[in-house]
C-alpha cells in the first residue's frame, strides 16, 4: 500500500508551492530519473500535478490517498482503511470484505458506480463527493436497538457539518440537511445473531465538490454550493472520526445522551409532518422519538409509532 508513488503524492500534498525532483529524491532516497517515473505515474491516475522548471506542484488538492488516509484514520479499534479507485458500492465492498476479514474497517472511493440509497434507490456518485463505508462490530446491541445506531450516524454526520455551516439539520431517521436541501445519505445494513447485532455496515454519502445533475439541484446541495471550501479527506476524516467516538459513547452510556441534541436538529420534530409509511400516509405533528429510536408523530388518533417511512419536508 505505502507505495512510492503515494509517498510523493504525500510530499506535494504537504508542500504549499512547488517542490524540486531533488528534494522528493533526497526525502525518499531515490533518483531524480525515479522520481519523474513517479509523477508520471500519479499524472496517469487523474492528479493533478504540473511540471515547472523548477519542479512540481499539485493544482488540485482534493485528493483521496491510501496513505493519508490510513495514517489519520487508524487507531487502536478501528483495523485498517482501504481506499478503493472503482467500486460499484462501498457497502457491497465492505460486505465481500467482511467475509474474509476481521475486526472494524472503513471502505473509501472516489466514485460508485452503483450507490445505493434506501429502498433500492439510486444513490448518484460522481467524483468530488465522499463515498464511505464502516464496517463496525458492535459489542453488545441488541437487533431492537440497530434503528438508534442510525441516528447516531446521522447526528455524527451532521455534527461536523454544523462546524463547518449554518442551518444543518437531519431529517428522521439519518439524512442529513443544510436549509431544506439534501446533503447527506445513509444507509445502514446489518448481519444479525439471534438477537443481536453482530456487524453493522454504515454507508455515508456527502456532496462535497461534486456537480449535481440538474434532476436533483432543486434538492440537494453539497459544501461547494453553500460556499464551504474543503476537501474529501478532510470530510471523511472529520465524520469517521466523529462517528467512531459517537459509536463508542453509544456503546457506553446508551441512547440516552444524544437524544435532546438528536431532537433539537431534527427537521422531522416539532411540527407538522406527512410520513409516507408501508401502511399507508401518517399525518401529524412530530412530537419526538420512542425509546427504539421511532419517529412518534401525534395526530387526532393518538400517536403514531413510525418503523419506517419517507418524512416529508
Ligand atoms: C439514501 O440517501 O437513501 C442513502 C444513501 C447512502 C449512500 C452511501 S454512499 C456510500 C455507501 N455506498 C452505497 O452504495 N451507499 C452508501
Amino acid at each position: 500500500m505505502n507505495s512510492t508513488s503515494e509517498k510523493v503524492l504525500e510530499i506535494l500534498l504537504n508542500t504549499d508551492g512547488i517542490v524540486s525532483g531533488k528534494v522528493i529524491g533526497e526525502t525518499l532516497s531515490i533518483s531524480r530519473v525515479a522520481v519523474n517515473k513517479q509523477i508520471a505515474k500519479l499524472k496517469e491516475q487523474g492528479i493533478n500535478i504540473e511540471s515547472r522548471k523548477k519542479g512540481y506542484i499539485l493544482l488540485d488538492k482534493d485528493i483521496l490517498s491510501q496513505v493519508s488516509l490510513s495514517k489519520k484514520l487508524e487507531n487502536n479499534g478501528l483495523n485498517f482503511t482501504l481506499f478503493i479507485k472503482e467500486v460499484d458500492s462501498t457497502n457491497n465492498e465492505a460486505k465481500k470484505l467482511m467475509a474474509s476479514q476481521e475486526g472494524n474497517f472503513i471502505i473509501v472511493a472516489p466514485i460508485q458506480c452503483r450507490g445505493r440509497g434506501r429502498n433500492s434507490r439510486q444513490f448518484v456518485s460522481n467524483i468530488g463527493g465522499a463515498y464511505m463505508t464502516l464496517c463496525y462490530i458492535p459489542k453488545n446491541i441488541q437487533i431492537m436497538d440497530s434503528l438508534k445506531l442510525v441516528l447516531v450516524t446521522g447526528l455524527a454526520v451532521a455534527e461536523v457539518l454544523s462546524e463547518l455551516t449554518e442551518g444543518v439539520q437531519i431529517k428522521w431517521p439519518n439524512d442529513v440537511y443544510i436549509k431544506g436541501k439534501k446533503i447527506c445519505g445513509i444507509l445502514l445494513e446489518s448481519v444479525l445473531n439471534e438477537t443481536t447485532v453482530s456487524k453493522l455496515i454504515l454507508g455515508i454519502g456527502i456532496n462535497v465538490n461534486n456537480e449535481l445533475s440538474d434532476e436533483i439541484k432543486d434538492i440537494a446541495t453539497s459544501l461547494k454550493l453553500e460556499g464551504v471550501e474543503i476537501d474529501r479527506e478532510s470530510i471523511i476524516v472529520k465524520v469517521m472520526s466523529k462517528l467512531w467516538e459517537m459509536l463508542n459513547e453509544y456503546e457506553r452510556s446508551g441512547f440516552k445522551k444524544f437524544e435532546k441534541q438528536y431532537c433539537d436538529n431534527c427537521i422531522s420534530i416539532g411540527k407538522n409532518v406527512t410520513v409516507n409509511t408501508p401502511d399507508g400516509i401518517v399525518q401529524g405533528k412530530g412530537i419526538g422519538i420512542s425509546e427504539t429510536g421511532y419517529l412518534l408523530v401525534e395526530n387526532e388518533k393518538g400517536i403514531n409509532e413510525i418503523i419506517v417511512g419517507d418524512v416529508g419536508l
